[in-house]
């Protein structure tokens, strides 16, 4: 097996002359021979202007360079895609299979023994495991790390749950224009990912948990010195790993998914990683069994106390022991034999947990945040393909609740009549948003999270059932069912839903349901007409995404990125 500069030679029909002209060209960048035999360490550079997730990127580059070649390799760093959650139109789950596919061939067509990447807002470390996954060459991950509260008028401040929480009042009128505008300078007050149990959050916490990262990789404020020395740690870790021949299929195993799934129902996490890590386990030919999530949810309690669910921030969560500590918290119901990226097990990040002497963001399972799930996964007959709905951010006393459907056909429609104080809504209905699935919008937007009406936020309502096919944001909050497959767009039962339909959700009994006749369903199903086709899905990726997305419950993964059926 070629190592080094000869692995995966351009093709020149002579092996030897593109080894040759590969040397030539390299040495153009002033590499010694030296340099070259060395094992060779990919490191992805999704440094981006539009990107202040990654805004440390470079500063974590030389420190994993410097990790490298302290363990005698060569490190080579190479530009993907970057993604920011903001500055991606029409939505960063649209582009999130693109930068799959560019991370999974820039790995396989450049030649390297393991490759680093580095990446946290997000879309971005879950579409660099689908890509390493496919690849599967020794590969470790360096999540950016979380960015540090802010704090306005006394208040600790989190991006992006307070960024909605402030927007809410802004719309119920209870601050001013001036003040929504100070709020822009402090919400994100610096570079790192959002510093909530967030997406991002939830994604590092979770690629820990697999052991793609090193221990505490996942929770080290970005800005500290500490994140630093975790890049340098990394990429030194990176060339024992490519010595060992440890790739992602041996580490992200089963057991380790279901690892996973278990801290992402005790850190009470963001309904996205469902999808995400979905998606890489389906790189591999795992099933993630939904079900069996659900009943995980029932075993595993909520442990981890930081907002939008709980109290604190990532850096509280860093200091009261991060993923080791709750690792050891959750042992009775994870396995910890499983590899890791650091050469031995996840017993081993358990076992460095520190034990922080009247730390309370990390609960003891006898003293939980709360039991019985923070994610629950609905069935019903909206829902065939299921739903999900995060019970730990969700209000209680609507977790049994009857309400007439107020339904919106799309997004447009949605932001156009919500707020008409015409609109026929009381604090009981349930607000209905279709077409906004993963082909409907395109895109799947984070648009679950459909704000209460302008009339019904000045009246005081906090809280509503809301139903869609939608996503929203690990930062969000409230009694909001999503991922509702399959989508309105591509027939599912949520576009035959109409204006008065009275609809169910029964939390406990895990249902969401219509509660209309089979045989008026069937009626309406066969008057049904799909939305119109997307301007510009006639050509390019557009079209690429339509034609190959599935659904919430596949990951949303292109089906021709699936292997044909891979091992279980
Ligand atoms: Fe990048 Fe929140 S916007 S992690």
């Amino acid at each position: 097996m070629p190592t080094g500069l000869r692995k995966g030679l351009t093709s020149y029909g002579d092996a030897g002359f593109s080894l040759f002209l590969r040397r030539a060209f390299i040495k153009a960048m002033g590499y010694s021979e030296d340099a070259l035999d060395r094992p060779i360490v990919g490191v992805t550079n999704t440094y981006s202007d539009f990107n202040p997730c990654h805004g440390n990127v470079p500063d974590l580059i030389e420190a994993a360079k410097r990790g490298v070649m302290l363990a005698g390799g060569l490190p080579m760093v190479f530009p993907t895609i970057s993604i920011h959650e903001s500055f991606s139109h029409p939505t960063s789950m649209f582009l999130r299979n693109l930068m799959a596919l560019d991370t999974e061939e820039m790995i396989r067509a450049q030649p390297m023994d393991a490759v680093l990447l580095i990446g946290g807002c997000d879309k971005t470390l879950p579409a660099q495991l689908m890509g390493a996954a496919s690849a599967d060459i020794p590969a470790i991950v360096l999540p950016t790390g979380p960015m540090l509260v802010g704090h306005h008028k006394g208040e600790v401040l989190g991006a992006c749950t307070d960024c909605r929480r402030m927007w809410a009042k802004y719309r119920a009128g209870e601050i001013d224009a001036d003040e929504i505008d100070q709020l822009t300078d402090r919400l994100a007050p610096t570079k790192g990912t959002c510093m909530v149990m967030g997406t991002a959050s939830t994604v590092a916490c979770m690629v820990e948990a697999l052991g793609m990262c090193l221990p505490g990789a996942a929770s080290i404020p970005a800005t500290h010195a500490d994140r630093i020395r975790a890049a340098e740690a990394s990429g030194a870790a990176a060339v024992k790993l490519a010595a060992s021949g440890r790739t992602p299929r041996q580490i992200m195993t089963k057991a380790a998914f279901r690892n996973a799934f278990a801290v992402l129902q005790a850190i009470g996490g963001s309904t996205n990683a469902v999808i995400h890590f979905t998606a890489v386990a389906g790189r591999l030919g795992i099933d993630i069994d939904l079900a069996e999530f659900d009943r995980l949810g029932l075993d595993v309690p909520v442990l981890v106390d930081l907002k939008p669910s709980g109290d604190h921030y990532m850096e509280h969560f860093h200091w009261a022991g991060g993923m080791p500590k709750l690792l050891k918290e959750i042992a009775p119901h994870i396995d910890l034999a499983t590899l890791t990226v650091a050469g031995g097990t996840l017993a081993d990040y358990a076992a460095g947990a520190e034990d922080v002497p009247g730390q309370t963001v990390i609960r003891s399972a006898a003293d939980p945040i709360a039991v019985g799930g923070g994610l629950a996964v609905l069935a019903g007959n909206l829902a065939p393909g299921g739903a999900l709905l995060k019970r730990s951010a969700a209000t209680a006393r609507l977790m049994q609740h009857e309400g007439r459907a107020v339904v919106f056909d799309g997004i447009e429609d949605m932001t156009t009549r919500l707020d008409d104080p015409d609109l026929d809504v009381t604090a009981d209905d349930v607000l209905v948003l279709r077409n906004a699935g993963p082909k409907g919008a395109p895109g799947m937007p984070e648009a679950g999270y459909i704000p209460i009406p302008k009339k019904l936020a000045r009246a005081g309502v906090k809280d509503m059932v809301r139903i869609s096919d939608a996503r929203m944001s690990g930062t969000a909050f409230g009694t909001i069912v999503l991922h509702m497959s399959p989508e309105s767009a591509d027939g599912g039962p949520l576009g035959l839903v109409r204006n008065g339909d009275r609809i169910r959700l029964d939390a406990e009994g895990r249902r969401i349901d219509l509660l209309v006749s089979d045989a008026e369903l069937a009626a309406r199903r066969a008057a049904w007409v799909p939305p119109p086709a997307h301007p510009g899905s006639d050509r390019g990726y557009l079209r690429l995404y339509i034609e190959q997305v599935t659904q919430a419950e596949q990951g949303c993964d292109f089906a021709f990125c699936l292997p044909a059926r891979g091992p279980q």
